[in-house]
């Protein structure tokens, strides 16, 4: 199969039109089964839930292309039960048994051309979504659904690679407690982007979001989980019930203890420890990991030993055993790459 001719090593993280989605639709209280288009466009009603009450909940992964030429993802059944927790919780009817998976693979295939190669830094982006489709105007549930799944190929989230980011302690809350901190539903991403254009705006790359019941705690990102590493090499990452929980983050505390041999604790974190932490970097999909060099509370500046140069010791050991065991460079110990081509 041909690639396409993309410049991959130069590729953002932006939306690029592929071949194929899948689409389904759910209606009088079932869903059909589905199947891949070239229609990248949606018509709905004006008064469709997700226009009116944001009832809208995503997914992000994606396929990378191994050493050895295989196209792979990355533990995507973790993708589809946490798709369907924040399904249930925005009221929006679970996807049949299989349906997640078979999109996966099914999107995977069609667009392979877009799957850029192994080396290039790039991978193919997966955003599943589903979201009401139906009329709704009383706050309330639509009555009707659809899936998608398109693919899209990216580079890294942040602007300049590995460079160390520079964050600030935001004003804003993400997740109340009891609230959606936890599930990935659209509405907490609107309700960061002004907070997210303010860090723009005042020269930071992202926003360090504390406990909305105290603001002593650390939460995380807008898009990813923190990970410290203590001065003597222990991998730290805050537990909090509205936080997300990541897969990258669950993955890299497994690769910190069963790979690195090193200890990992996941507790509450607090906004005064940061000083005592010798590394920091962001985790996600999206983000894999990226270091972050410096924090700003309020004009008090929290700089990394690890500094603003580059990644710290053991952050970087952790990016590169992670992203070994996702480009097949490193033995998959749990399995967690499925090979969609082979
Ligand atoms: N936290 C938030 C708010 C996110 O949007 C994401 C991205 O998915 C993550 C954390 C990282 O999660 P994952 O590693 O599952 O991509
Ligand atoms: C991901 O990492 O997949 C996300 O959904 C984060 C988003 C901010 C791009």
């Amino acid at each position: 199969m041909e690639k396409k001719n993309i410049d991959w090593s130069s590729l953002g993280f932006g939306y690029v039109k592929t071949d194929k989605r899948f689409v389904a639709n759910y209606k009088d209280g079932k869903w059909d089964k589905g199947g891949l288009t070239e229609d990248a466009d949606i018509v709905m009603s004006e008064c469709a839930g997700v226009l009116q009450y944001a009832q809208t909940v995503f997914e992000g992964l994606k396929a990378y292309t191994t050493e050895d030429g295989r196209i792979v993802v990355f533990r995507p059944d973790l993708n589809d039960a946490r798709i369907h927790d924040s399904a249930l919780r925005l009221e929006i009817p679970a996807l049949p048994e299989g349906m997640f998976i078979d999109a996966v693979e099914q999107v995977v295939k069609a667009n392979a051309a877009w799957v850029p190669p192994f080396g290039s830094g790039a991978s193919l982006y997966l955003r599943p979504f589903i979201f009401g489709i139906s009329p709704v105007i009383g706050v309330k549930p639509a009555q009707e659904y659809q899936f998608r799944l398109f693919a899209t190929p990216v580079g890294p989230y942040f602007k300049g690679g590995v460079k160390p980011l520079t964050i600030k302690i935001s004003d804003f809350d993400r997740a109340a407690p009891c609230g959606t901190g936890h599930i990935k539903a659209g509405l907490n991403y609107a309700m960061s982007l002004h907070a997210i254009v303010t860090a723009h705006n005042e020269g930071f790359d992202e926003n360090m979001y504390l406990d909305a019941a105290t603001h002593t705690k650390v939460e995380e990102t807008g898009g990813a989980n923190f990970l410290f590493v203590t001065k003597d090499g222990k991998v730290v990452t805050p537990k909090s019930s509205t936080i997300l929980p990541s897969i990258t983050r669950r993955s890299l505390m497994i690769v910190a203890k069963e790979y690195l041999g090193l200890e990992v604790e996941e507790r509450e974190v607090y906004r005064e420890e940061l000083e005592d932490f010798a590394e920091c970097g962001l985790c996600g999909t999206a983000a894999v990991i990226s270091p972050v060099g410096k924090v700003v509370d309020h004009g008090k500046e929290i700089c990394f030993p690890a500094g603003m140069t580059s990644m710290g010791p053991v952050t970087q050991k952790l990016y590169d055993t992670l992203t070994g065991i996702q480009m097949g460079r490193i033995e998959d110990k749990f399995g967690w790459t499925k090979t969609i081509i082979g």
